[in-house]
């Protein structure tokens, strides 16, 4: 199994901060309570490639959340590039030329490939309007199988969604988890939420953490909160 996973990485924060600077800040607050950052796209395009080399020279581990999709020459590239930056994760579009291509450029590299099989933004009306003839579900489950076809070491996707996953994909594949809440936290805008421990009950094998992190009065506690709930969980 996969599932061999040292306990403070299962816990990945989300550096949803809009500069490096605040960014930077947060690493530092953190110390040693976070060892996995994510970086998305917004970040991404205010400087946070460079800070992603900086933080994989200092040990952490990264999660660039970029999403790629485009011809598979492009894909191919483009993730040969991410792998020398260091990053340990990288999301590409669950589709299975895109997934093909991105997993044909690791060659040796560490880098591991996580798949978005249906953002979680879009329901059956969406994908209808986008020309798909699958509804949410079916199409969830077919690009599940398909991201482990192509040897995707790992998808992205709601908690709730881990168990039915874990059917569909076996127990070697990673299951990452975002809209995770402790019993007392604030929703913000997310609406199906699940606390660390069922996430890990469920299946879940890392755990991306936001706000309830980056906003909190002291983040170092809330991180440590959250690692403490996860590794009880695993015990
Ligand atoms: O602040 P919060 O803990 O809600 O942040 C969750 C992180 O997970 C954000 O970076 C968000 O973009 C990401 N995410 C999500 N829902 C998805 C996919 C990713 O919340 N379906």
């Amino acid at each position: 199994m996969t599932q061999d996973i040292a306990p403070r990485d299962r816990l990945i924060v989300a550096l949803d901060l809009p500069t490096v600077g605040e960014a930077e800040a947060m690493v530092d607050r953190l110390g040693d309570a976070a060892n996995f950052y994510k970086i998305g796209l917004e970040l991404t395009y205010g400087g946070g490639l460079e800070l992603a080399k900086r933080l994989a020279k200092a040990g952490k581990k990264v999660f660039l959340d970029l999403k790629f999709h485009d011809i598979p020459n492009k894909v191919a590239r483009a993730t040969a590039q991410v792998a020398d930056l260091g990053a340990t994760f990288l999301t590409v579009h669950a589709y299975p030329q895109t997934m093909r291509a991105a997993r044909g450029a690791l060659s040796n590299t560490p880098l591991k490939l996580l798949a978005v099989t249906v953002m979680t933004s879009y329901d059956d009306n969406d994908l209808r309007e986008a020309g798909f003839a699958l509804g949410v579900r079916e199409l969830v489950a077919r690009r599940g199988a398909q991201a482990r076809d192509a040897g995707i070491h790992g998808i992205v996707l709601s908690a709730e969604e881990a168990a039915g996953m874990r059917a569909v994909v076996g127990p070697d594949m990673l299951l990452v988890t975002p809209g995770i809440r402790q019993a007392d936290g604030d929703l913000a805008d997310q609406k199906r939420v699940m606390t660390p421990a069922r996430a890990i009950a469920a299946g879940a094998n890392h755990l991306v953490v936001g706000r309830p992190i980056t906003q909190a009065v002291d983040p170092r506690a809330a991180a440590q909160s959250i690692f403490r709930e996860i590794a009880a969980a695993r015990a």
